[in-house]
Protein backbone atom coordinates (compact mmCIF):
# COMPACT_ATOMS: atom_id res chain seq x y z
CA UNK A 1 0.00 0.00 0.00
CA UNK A 2 2.20 2.99 -1.16
CA UNK A 3 0.14 6.04 -2.57
CA UNK A 4 2.86 7.25 -4.76
CA UNK A 5 6.29 5.69 -5.32
CA UNK A 6 9.25 7.86 -7.57
CA UNK A 7 11.85 5.58 -8.78
CA UNK A 8 14.76 7.78 -9.93
CA UNK A 9 17.98 6.39 -10.88
CA UNK A 10 20.16 9.73 -10.41
CA UNK A 11 19.35 12.47 -8.10
CA UNK A 12 21.36 14.71 -5.78
CA UNK A 13 19.47 13.69 -3.12
CA UNK A 14 15.74 11.75 -2.26
CA UNK A 15 15.23 14.12 1.27
CA UNK A 16 15.64 17.30 -1.25
CA UNK A 17 13.34 15.67 -3.63
CA UNK A 18 10.65 14.98 -1.46
CA UNK A 19 10.57 18.08 0.69
CA UNK A 20 10.62 20.18 -2.67
CA UNK A 21 7.17 18.41 -3.41
CA UNK A 22 6.21 18.53 0.19
CA UNK A 23 2.49 20.30 -0.65
CA UNK A 24 1.80 17.83 -3.69
CA UNK A 25 2.30 14.53 -2.13
CA UNK A 26 0.07 12.21 -0.24
CA UNK A 27 1.01 10.99 3.00
CA UNK A 28 3.04 7.97 2.94
CA UNK A 29 4.97 9.01 -0.73
CA UNK A 30 8.16 7.45 -1.66
CA UNK A 31 11.03 8.09 -3.32
CA UNK A 32 13.55 5.83 -4.10
CA UNK A 33 17.02 6.31 -5.93
CA UNK A 34 20.17 4.15 -7.37
CA UNK A 35 22.82 6.58 -6.69
CA UNK A 36 22.76 10.17 -4.88
CA UNK A 37 25.25 13.20 -6.07
CA UNK A 38 24.55 14.83 -2.58
CA UNK A 39 23.27 12.75 -0.18
CA UNK A 40 23.28 14.27 3.36
CA UNK A 41 23.54 13.57 6.81
CA UNK A 42 22.69 15.12 10.08
CA UNK A 43 24.12 18.63 10.76
CA UNK A 44 25.06 19.04 7.01
CA UNK A 45 27.51 15.06 7.16
CA UNK A 46 27.28 13.93 3.71
CA UNK A 47 26.02 10.28 2.98
CA UNK A 48 27.84 8.34 0.74
CA UNK A 49 25.76 7.15 -1.59
CA UNK A 50 27.00 4.90 -4.53
CA UNK A 51 25.32 3.43 -7.26
CA UNK A 52 24.61 -0.22 -6.64
CA UNK A 53 22.69 -2.09 -4.46
CA UNK A 54 22.40 0.09 -1.61
CA UNK A 55 19.19 1.88 -0.78
CA UNK A 56 18.16 5.53 -0.54
CA UNK A 57 14.58 6.33 0.53
CA UNK A 58 12.45 9.32 1.76
CA UNK A 59 9.06 9.04 2.98
CA UNK A 60 6.79 12.11 3.29
CA UNK A 61 4.41 12.00 6.57
CA UNK A 62 2.12 14.59 7.36
CA UNK A 63 1.79 14.76 11.69
CA UNK A 64 -1.38 16.48 11.94
CA UNK A 65 -0.26 16.81 15.85
CA UNK A 66 2.65 19.39 14.56
CA UNK A 67 6.39 19.72 15.31
CA UNK A 68 6.27 18.35 18.79
CA UNK A 69 5.05 14.98 18.15
CA UNK A 70 8.32 15.01 15.30
CA UNK A 71 10.39 14.82 18.84
CA UNK A 72 11.88 11.23 19.19
CA UNK A 73 10.40 10.43 15.48
CA UNK A 74 14.27 9.10 14.20
CA UNK A 75 13.71 6.84 17.45
CA UNK A 76 10.46 5.06 16.39
CA UNK A 77 11.73 5.29 12.43
CA UNK A 78 14.68 3.07 13.84
CA UNK A 79 12.47 0.13 15.64
CA UNK A 80 10.44 -0.14 12.53
CA UNK A 81 13.41 -0.16 10.37
CA UNK A 82 14.98 -2.53 12.40
CA UNK A 83 12.70 -4.86 12.76
CA UNK A 84 12.11 -4.78 9.27
CA UNK A 85 15.27 -6.23 8.69
CA UNK A 86 15.03 -8.82 11.38
CA UNK A 87 11.96 -10.03 9.85
CA UNK A 88 14.27 -10.69 6.48
CA UNK A 89 16.70 -12.34 9.02
CA UNK A 90 19.10 -9.51 9.86
CA UNK A 91 18.38 -10.31 14.14
CA UNK A 92 21.66 -9.14 15.03
CA UNK A 93 20.41 -5.59 13.97
CA UNK A 94 20.62 -2.94 16.92
CA UNK A 95 19.78 0.92 17.14
CA UNK A 96 21.97 3.65 18.19
CA UNK A 97 20.64 6.80 19.54
CA UNK A 98 18.96 9.06 18.07
CA UNK A 99 19.47 7.57 14.41
CA UNK A 100 21.66 5.39 13.52
CA UNK A 101 21.17 1.71 12.65
CA UNK A 102 24.08 -0.62 13.90
CA UNK A 103 25.17 -4.21 13.35
CA UNK A 104 28.41 -5.73 15.52
CA UNK A 105 29.26 -2.15 16.09
CA UNK A 106 29.10 -0.93 12.56
CA UNK A 107 27.35 1.81 10.79
CA UNK A 108 24.64 -0.17 8.61
CA UNK A 109 22.07 2.94 8.14
CA UNK A 110 20.88 6.22 8.74
CA UNK A 111 18.00 7.85 9.46
CA UNK A 112 17.16 11.63 8.59
CA UNK A 113 14.40 13.25 9.10
CA UNK A 114 13.90 17.29 8.05
CA UNK A 115 10.52 18.98 8.46
CA UNK A 116 8.40 22.26 7.29
CA UNK A 117 5.55 23.72 9.01
CA UNK A 118 4.27 26.49 11.23
CA UNK A 119 3.90 26.27 14.93
CA UNK A 120 0.82 25.26 15.81
CA UNK A 121 0.12 23.60 12.22
CA UNK A 122 0.52 20.12 11.16
CA UNK A 123 4.29 19.41 10.53
CA UNK A 124 5.97 18.16 7.01
CA UNK A 125 8.20 15.47 7.63
CA UNK A 126 10.48 14.04 4.92
CA UNK A 127 12.07 10.86 6.79
CA UNK A 128 15.13 9.61 4.71
CA UNK A 129 16.97 6.25 4.84
CA UNK A 130 20.22 5.31 3.37
CA UNK A 131 20.91 1.37 4.14
CA UNK A 132 24.08 -0.03 3.17
CA UNK A 133 23.27 -3.21 1.16
CA UNK A 134 26.30 -4.79 -1.22
CA UNK A 135 28.57 -1.68 -0.86
CA UNK A 136 32.25 -2.18 -2.02
CA UNK A 137 34.77 -1.73 0.57
CA UNK A 138 36.75 0.97 -1.77
CA UNK A 139 33.59 2.86 -2.25
CA UNK A 140 33.11 3.48 1.47
CA UNK A 141 36.59 4.56 2.26
CA UNK A 142 35.80 8.01 2.87
CA UNK A 143 33.57 7.09 5.74
CA UNK A 144 35.33 8.25 8.90
CA UNK A 145 34.53 5.11 10.74
CA UNK A 146 33.38 1.48 10.83
CA UNK A 147 30.45 0.40 8.54
CA UNK A 148 28.67 -2.83 7.39
CA UNK A 149 26.50 -3.82 4.99
CA UNK A 150 23.35 -5.61 5.02
CA UNK A 151 24.97 -8.47 3.18
CA UNK A 152 26.78 -9.44 5.89
CA UNK A 153 23.53 -9.20 8.25
CA UNK A 154 21.81 -11.35 6.48
CA UNK A 155 22.85 -15.48 5.82
CA UNK A 156 20.77 -14.96 2.29
CA UNK A 157 20.48 -10.96 1.02
CA UNK A 158 16.37 -10.56 0.29
CA UNK A 159 15.23 -9.36 -2.88
CA UNK A 160 15.74 -5.86 -3.81
CA UNK A 161 11.89 -5.34 -3.96
CA UNK A 162 11.15 -7.28 -1.48
CA UNK A 163 13.40 -5.28 1.06
CA UNK A 164 11.89 -2.08 -0.31
CA UNK A 165 8.63 -3.46 0.06
CA UNK A 166 9.17 -4.62 3.55
CA UNK A 167 10.93 -1.32 4.58
CA UNK A 168 8.15 1.00 3.17
CA UNK A 169 5.34 -1.19 4.53
CA UNK A 170 6.77 -1.34 7.68
CA UNK A 171 7.43 2.57 7.97
CA UNK A 172 3.86 3.40 7.14
CA UNK A 173 2.12 0.97 9.92
CA UNK A 174 4.80 2.20 12.37
CA UNK A 175 4.14 6.19 11.88
CA UNK A 176 0.34 5.41 12.26
CA UNK A 177 0.61 2.96 15.25
CA UNK A 178 3.10 6.25 16.50
CA UNK A 179 0.55 8.87 15.98
CA UNK A 180 -1.79 6.83 18.30
CA UNK A 181 0.33 5.57 20.93
CA UNK A 182 2.75 8.69 21.34
CA UNK A 183 6.52 7.21 21.89
CA UNK A 184 5.36 5.53 24.85
CA UNK A 185 4.39 2.46 22.75
CA UNK A 186 7.96 2.12 21.60
CA UNK A 187 10.40 2.98 24.63
CA UNK A 188 10.05 -0.91 25.45
CA UNK A 189 10.87 -2.01 21.79
CA UNK A 190 13.91 0.79 20.94
CA UNK A 191 15.96 -0.40 24.90
CA UNK A 192 15.35 -3.85 23.68
CA UNK A 193 17.42 -3.55 20.52
CA UNK A 194 19.70 -0.74 22.03
CA UNK A 195 23.24 -1.33 20.94
CA UNK A 196 25.16 0.40 23.98
CA UNK A 197 22.39 -0.71 26.79
CA UNK A 198 24.56 -0.94 29.33
CA UNK A 199 27.79 -0.11 27.78
CA UNK A 200 30.36 2.65 28.64
CA UNK A 201 29.83 4.97 26.08
CA UNK A 202 30.68 9.14 25.90
CA UNK A 203 28.19 11.69 24.90
CA UNK A 204 30.18 14.58 22.88
CA UNK A 205 27.95 17.58 23.25
CA UNK A 206 29.84 20.76 20.83
CA UNK A 207 33.13 20.59 23.16
CA UNK A 208 31.76 19.18 26.06
CA UNK A 209 32.24 15.19 26.46
CA UNK A 210 30.69 13.28 28.92
CA UNK A 211 31.49 9.53 29.86
CA UNK A 212 29.20 6.63 31.58
CA UNK A 213 26.83 3.84 30.95
CA UNK A 214 24.30 4.05 28.45
CA UNK A 215 20.75 3.02 29.96
CA UNK A 216 18.57 3.68 27.23
CA UNK A 217 15.78 5.58 26.59
CA UNK A 218 12.99 7.38 28.68
CA UNK A 219 9.29 8.48 27.19
CA UNK A 220 10.15 11.20 25.85
CA UNK A 221 13.13 9.60 23.70
CA UNK A 222 16.31 11.54 26.00
CA UNK A 223 19.44 8.70 26.25
CA UNK A 224 19.75 8.33 29.79
CA UNK A 225 23.31 8.39 30.86
CA UNK A 226 24.26 6.90 34.35
CA UNK A 227 27.32 8.58 35.68
CA UNK A 228 29.03 8.88 39.66
CA UNK A 229 26.15 11.59 39.98
CA UNK A 230 23.21 9.43 39.02
CA UNK A 231 21.40 8.65 36.01
CA UNK A 232 20.67 12.24 33.45
CA UNK A 233 18.84 12.46 30.58
CA UNK A 234 20.18 13.92 27.30
CA UNK A 235 17.92 14.96 24.73
CA UNK A 236 18.57 17.55 21.56
CA UNK A 237 19.95 16.99 18.13
CA UNK A 238 23.76 18.56 19.02
CA UNK A 239 24.67 15.52 20.92
CA UNK A 240 26.52 12.20 19.59
CA UNK A 241 26.79 9.30 20.68
CA UNK A 242 30.65 7.32 20.47
CA UNK A 243 31.44 3.88 22.24
CA UNK A 244 33.97 3.73 24.36
P1 LIG B 1 25.94 11.21 15.18
O1 LIG B 1 24.62 11.10 14.46
O2 LIG B 1 25.95 10.46 16.47
O3 LIG B 1 26.43 12.60 15.29
P2 LIG B 1 27.44 10.17 12.88
O4 LIG B 1 28.90 10.35 12.80
O5 LIG B 1 26.90 8.85 12.49
O6 LIG B 1 27.02 10.42 14.36
P3 LIG B 1 25.58 11.40 11.07
O7 LIG B 1 25.40 12.81 10.67
O8 LIG B 1 24.43 10.69 11.73
O9 LIG B 1 26.84 11.31 12.01
O10 LIG B 1 25.93 10.57 9.77
C1 LIG B 1 26.84 11.03 8.81
C2 LIG B 1 28.13 10.24 8.95
O11 LIG B 1 27.90 8.90 8.58
C3 LIG B 1 29.24 10.72 8.02
O12 LIG B 1 29.97 11.75 8.59
C4 LIG B 1 30.08 9.44 7.84
O13 LIG B 1 30.96 9.25 8.93
C5 LIG B 1 29.05 8.34 7.95
N1 LIG B 1 28.61 7.83 6.62
C6 LIG B 1 28.47 8.50 5.45
N2 LIG B 1 28.03 7.68 4.48
C7 LIG B 1 27.87 6.48 5.04
C8 LIG B 1 27.44 5.22 4.56
N3 LIG B 1 27.06 5.02 3.29
N4 LIG B 1 27.43 4.20 5.45
C9 LIG B 1 27.80 4.36 6.73
N5 LIG B 1 28.21 5.52 7.25
C10 LIG B 1 28.24 6.56 6.42
C1 LIG C 1 22.72 10.06 9.11
O1 LIG C 1 23.19 9.03 9.57
O2 LIG C 1 23.15 11.19 9.41
C2 LIG C 1 21.53 10.02 8.22
C3 LIG C 1 21.85 9.63 6.82
C4 LIG C 1 20.60 9.65 5.97
C5 LIG C 1 20.88 9.30 4.53
C6 LIG C 1 19.62 9.21 3.72
S1 LIG C 1 19.88 8.51 2.11
C7 LIG C 1 18.25 8.94 1.63
C8 LIG C 1 18.00 10.33 2.20
N1 LIG C 1 18.49 11.36 1.30
C9 LIG C 1 19.49 12.04 1.84
O3 LIG C 1 20.11 12.97 1.27
N2 LIG C 1 19.76 11.61 3.06
C10 LIG C 1 18.87 10.53 3.45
Amino acid sequence: KCPSLDLIPVIDSTNQYMLDRVGQLPRGAVCLAEYQEAGRGRRGRQWLSPFGSNLYLSMYWRLDAGMAAAMGLSLVVGVAIAEALQSLGADEVKVKWPNDLYYRDQKLAGILIEMTGQAGEAAHLVIGMGLNVAMREQEGTAIGQAWANLEQACSALPERNLLAATLIQRMQETLEHYEQVGLDGFVERWNRIDNYLDRPVKLLIGERVVEGVARGINSQGALLLETEQGITPYIGGEISLRGC
